[in-house]
């Protein structure tokens, strides 16, 4: 742990610009909101302390922030706005004896990464500089503040978008909003600026300048890869970063082993893992917790999210969630697998099958048009097409239990709670409401009855009665 780091994250300010009930911060790239981003970053740096600044809707950060960060030293912004004021506010949780240096980040940079923060803070420490800011080019520069730099290439000052002048305006290296500080020297500078601009707030960026009055340097990196510190206020860019990284995902997996056919329509969340020789069609989306095995080929047109996908499984348009899929399995197309479903090794659930809460053992197949809710099956058993977990009874959920090696036929309802021992079978369109033993066969149909020219009597004169009359004759 670095003793003399800090880290402030700010997180307080309002995301008016992108029109949302959900904070700014909280809107999810690639499986993750933007503040999870900014403090998984923030926390991998070691430091001694790490303080995200909030205000805005914090009933809704701090459970998030609680939950998976509980680390974090949380401060809260005052009433004053600005970014100045919302870095002095994440400075008070800080002891007074703190000596060190400062990063401050924002939770909007979602693709600021640990390596570009490391490298600026050892050139920081290295050039004994008061302050030292990532920049960057970017063709379009607006909405950011830009760099204003002197004859011989020195940082100057920063102008924001609102307050800048024509010429100013044209400049296109922009402030990244990632700085580091020396601790006190930016307490003092902090505690000379005031609200004077357009938009009546106390800026960080206006520090900068008090840093040089107060006769230390100020240096300006430029980043050259733009998107790593990329700013999202607007749900356009939020789309653009958002993409960007899924680009990048989707190149890391690649030169790992998995074959991604389309990676434009292929989106794979920052927590999913991927086995060598796993192959992706198109329209593959992995969110969430979700790891596939070596040699699976996922898709056209799934969406896995909190599952795991063994070796060698072949899923095909279907929406798998919440489950286990063992080595060798097939799924869909067409399944819906709902959470807490376990297939076991070599299974089957097919075309137009729901499941939820089912263990469903090795080898056991469920091929077609069914729904299995509440179930356990052993192994090596038929479940028949169209076959009707019958769970609920309208007030309670009930469970069925079903052997291995059991062969069911078509058309079956399984009222619950009910067993079907090993090895039994069932007849095409039972309705099974008692248990069945091992080895027996359940049916409940009555023998069919063929009533000798119904037709012909009741139905005199439709063209049925006509096509049976012809066949007679
Ligand atoms: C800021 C910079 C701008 C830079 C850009 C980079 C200032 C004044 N401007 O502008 O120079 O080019 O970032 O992306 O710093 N926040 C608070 N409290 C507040 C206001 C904001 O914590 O009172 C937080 C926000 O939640 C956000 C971050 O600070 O995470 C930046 O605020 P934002 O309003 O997005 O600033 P920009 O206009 O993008
Ligand atoms: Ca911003």
């Amino acid at each position: 742990m670095e003793a003399h780091l800090a880290v402030v994250v700010l997180a307080a300010g309002e995301g008016t610009r992108m029109r949302s009930a959900t904070p700014k911060v909280m809107h999810e790239i690639a499986g993750l909101p933007m503040l999870g981003h900014a403090l998984a970053t923030a926390t991998a740096l070691n430091a001694q302390y790490v303080v995200p600044v909030i205000r805005h809707e914090k009933e809704k950060l701090e459970p998030y922030i609680h939950t998976f960060y509980p680390q974090v030293h949380v401060s809260h912004q005052d009433e004053i706005p600005g970014t100045g004021r919302a870095l002095e506010c994440g400075l008070s949780v800080l002891p007074d004896d703190f000596s060190g240096a400062v990063v401050v980040t924002s939770a909007d940079i979602p693709l600021l990464d640990v390596n570009t923060i490391e490298s600026m803070l050892e050139v920081h420490l290295e050039s004994g500089a008061g302050a030292t800011l990532l920049t960057t080019v970017f063709e379009d520069p607006s909405g950011y503040g830009r760099i204003v730099r002197d004859l011989s290439g020195n940082f100057v000052s920063i102008v924001e978008h609102r307050d800048a002048s024509e010429d100013e305006l044209a400049i296109n290296e922009v402030n990244a909003g990632v700085y580091v500080f020396d601790y006190d020297l930016v307490k003092t500078a902090l505690s000379k600026i005031g609200t004077h601009n357009a938009a009546g707030e106390k800026y960080l960026t206006d520090v900068l300048t008090e840093i040089i009055k107060l006769g230390k340097n100020v240096k300006a990196l430029k980043v050259r890869d733009n998107w790593l510190v990329a700013g999202v206020n607007t749900r356009v860019q939020l789309q653009q970063v958002s993409a960007e990284l899924n680009r990048r995902i989707c190149e890391g997996w690649m030169l790992a082993g998995v074959t991604i056919v389309d990676p434009n329509t292929t989106h794979i969340d920052v927590t999913a893992v991927l086995g060598e020789d796993v192959t992706l069609q198109p329209g593959t989306y992995l969110k969430g917790i979700t790891s596939i095995g070596s040699g699976s080929v996922i898709g056209p047109e799934v969406t896995i999210h909190d599952s795991v996908i063994g070796e060698n499984c072949q899923v095909k348009k279907s929406d798998i969630n919440g489950s286990v899929i063992e080595a060798e399995s097939t799924v869909g197309p067409f399944s819906y697998i709902r959470p807490g479903t376990h297939l076991g090794v070599g299974g089957k659930i097919g075309t137009f099958v729901e499941t939820k809460n089912a263990k469903i053992g090795a080898g056991s197949k469920i091929p077609h048009l069914s729904y299995v809710g509440d179930a356990t099956i052993g192994e090596h058993s038929n479940i028949g097409a169209g076959t009707i977990f019958a769970n609920y009874d309208g007030v309670n959920k009930h469970h069925t239990t079903i052997g291995s090696h059991v062969r069911t036929g078509s058309h079956n309802v399984f009222v619950a709670p009910i067993t079907i021992e090993d090895g039994a079978y069932t007849a095409a369109g039972t309705v099974v409401r008692k248990d069945v033993e091992a080895g027996d066969l359940a049916m409940n149909v009555a023998p069919q009855r063929n009533l000798a020219g119904w037709v012909l009597a009741k139905r005199a004169g439709t063209s049925s009665a006509e096509a049976a009359k012809r066949a007679k004759e």
